[in-house]
């Protein structure tokens, strides 16, 4: 029988597969790994005082390990640079990741207790206590981040994200910060490709919704309070999402849900637009149970959810 010689491989697939070479992951997510318990109360105690809470969750937390464990379940490889005590908590995140298929190279074991988030939520107000703990004692590996395609901050010390930025721009690899509270280096801010905030962090730190133009980075995508988000592309020019009402049980996680749904599209190549779409229908999601994870789906049910609700994505 005549030898039939392998089909002429497609030159563009190659040189796409040449950029991609020591690509281990989509996204490389650098931040916090906690434990996190959360109490709804009827009211905040007095000095000295005990009060019952109506309800309590106990889960694993962290905004960046949020965002990873949302993005891994939605199908993508996810990398992560973090740290965690020599403990049971150190534990339950390292085999959590490792069920749910986030790679765990990535994370120090320290002997240092993991970090943790008390927070004791009123109907609308939210009170918080954390402790760093072992999160303060990650460091950047930068030959594992030269393996991911993309790269995710949150609730990142300045050093960390100067550093990062840095060398990330040096290698093309874009950049996805979510600022939170942080002091935002401003030899770095020109070389973040989506800095991601709050209404609140974003009137914190540059005034009012009109000063859109006075950040450097590439792209800006602010989450409104009431939902939805205004977004301002590297042209200048500015979109806003609308946001879906929901009954807000527990607001624990919505922005790292947002994140995961923008970081999603954005890796898909979609459009600024509708990569925040996707962002603002997993932070409907979330608000809605109690617990930063427990809203976490994978991206089949993602799709049936967002057809029921009419939300036209380029799945
Ligand atoms: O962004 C939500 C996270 O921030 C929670 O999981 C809690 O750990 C807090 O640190």
């Amino acid at each position: 029988m005549e030898k039939v010689s392998p089909p002429e491989k497609n030159k563009s697939i190659d040189l796409q597969k040449k950029s991609e070479v020591g690509k281990v992951f989509d996204i490389v997510a650098i931040g916090n790994l906690n434990y996190d318990v959360t109490l709804l109360v009827e009211r905040f105690p007095e000095f000295h005082e005990k009060v019952i809470a109506k309800k309590a969750h106990f889960g694993l937390g962290g905004a960046a390990g949020n965002t990873a464990s949302w993005l891994s379940q939605m199908g993508l490889k996810v990398g992560f640079i973090g740290a965690v005590g020599n403990d049971e908590i150190g534990e339950a995140h390292i085999s959590y990741f490792k069920k749910i298929g986030v790679d765990v190279e990535g994370i120090k074991v320290v002997n240092e207790p993991s970090g943790i988030a008390i927070s004791m939520i009123k109907n609308e107000d939210k009170r918080i206590v954390k402790h760093l703990g072992a999160n303060a004692h990650r460091e950047i590996d930068l030959e594992y981040l030269s393996r991911a395609r993309y790269i995710h901050m949150s609730s990142n010390p300045k050093e960390i994200i100067e550093k990062t930025a840095k060398f990330a721009h040096k290698r093309d690899i874009p950049v996805f910060l979510d600022i939170g509270e942080a002091e935002l280096p401003k030899s770095v801010e020109d070389k973040i490709t989506y800095l991601l905030m709050n209404e609140d962090e974003f009137k914190r730190k540059y005034g009012s919704l009109e000063n859109l133009q006075a950040v450097k980075s590439k792209n800006l995508i602010i989450t409104l309070n009431g939902g939805g988000a205004l977004l301002r592309n590297e042209r200048g020019e500015i979109f806003k999402v609308k946001g879906l009402s929901a009954k807000v049980i527990d607001s624990t996680g919505a922005g790292d849900a947002f994140d995961a749904g923008f970081i999603y599209g954005i890796i898909k190549g979609w459009r600024l637009k509708e990569a925040a779409t996707l962002g603002t229908f997993l932070a409907y999601l979330s608000v809605q149970k109690v617990g930063a994870r427990t809203a976490i789906i994978g991206i089949e049910e993602i799709k049936k959810k967002a057809k029921e609700l009419n939300i036209e994505l380029p799945f």
